[in-house]
């Protein structure tokens, strides 16, 4: 594994040469440096925090603020991986222009090393305007968050196969507009299986099987503390949610049973000494 950070051309190059990118989302400092560590190639500032950080029902209620200061907390956090700063809803459809003065502020504020939005061929021209302007955008096709209501909920799609055509047109469209890579969410495997083998850029799958040239996976959903959410899609590789409760169940009995602090977590000074028959004086510095 390479010390040196993972370059958009890195990301493309690793397809080439068949070698598969790992991504995860990240939302803080702490869990940055963590997965970073780890050897994630990926960190994608998702604007799930809604759902996972914020306790929303959808991403719909996340500003544009909210990613610049998540993307700004986690790029402070990392050394090695490429910062992915996703494009909040509504901050990038009004308008190209609109749509640039916010990959710009995601770029130069939270400090990412490139955007992403959610959207198909009706986004070409958008794209093209953030990527000559200097930005790398990753594209962000099939179940697109975003769109919950228009879809009628957090449902796979492309299972016709005209809306299976729909979404590989989708992502020929994003590749010549100049996308670096293009997450496939919620879609049949044989459908990104397709899309893998059309396109010349990576594709980074969540939902989408393991035929793409790289996997995401929501970084508290893999880490299991996220109680209720057990999608098909979902390995949960610790159960975070029982050590943390475990964790905290023994601190609490600690400081109710008067153990925790104990003396190897207590201060001393041996400068201090009592000053016999004035309270107030009790603690004062020996001369
Ligand atoms: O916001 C997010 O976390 C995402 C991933 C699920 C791809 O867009």
């Amino acid at each position: 594994m390479t010390s040196k950070p993972i370059t958009t051309s890195e990301i493309r190059a690793r397809k080439a040469r068949g070698e598969k990118l790992v991504m995860c989302t990240a939302y803080d400092a702490t869990f940055a440096s963590i997965l970073d560590t780890a050897g994630t190639d990926i960190l994608l500032v998702g604007d799930s925090l809604g759902m996972v950080v914020q306790g929303h029902e959808t991403t719909i209620p996340v500003t544009l603020d909210h990613m610049i200061y998540h993307t700004r907390a986690v790029t402070r956090g990392t050394k090695r991986a490429h910062v992915v700063g996703d494009m909040p809803f509504m901050s990038y459809k009004v308008s190209a222009e609109q749509a640039l003065e916010s990959a710009m502020r995601l770029m130069q504020e939270g400090r990412a090393h490139s955007v992403k939005l959610e959207g198909g061929q009706e986004l070409a021209p958008t794209i093209t305007r953030i990527i000559e302007a200097g930005i790398p955008v990753m594209g962000h096709i099939g179940l697109t968050p975003q769109s919950v209501h228009a879809m009628g909920g957090f449902k796979v799609q492309g299972r016709s196969s005209e809306d299976a055509q729909r979404i590989l047109n989708d992502a020929l469209a994003l590749q010549d507009a100049g996308c670096f890579a293009i997450v496939l969410e919620g879609i049949p495997l044989d459908l990104a299986k397709e899309i893998t083998s059309q396109l010349e850029i990576p594709t980074i799958g969540i939902g989408a099987g393991v035929h793409c040239d790289g996997q995401v996976l929501v970084c508290y959903d893999m880490l299991g503390m996220n109680e209720g959410f057990k999608p098909k899609f979902l390995k949960e590789y610790a159960n975070l949610h029982e050590v943390i409760v475990g964790a905290v169940q023994n601190y609490a009995d600690e400081v109710r049973a008067g153990t925790f602090p104990d003396e190897s977590h207590s201060f001393k000074s041996k400068k201090l000494r009592l000053v016999e028959g004035e309270e107030s004086k009790l603690y004062s510095t020996t001369a």
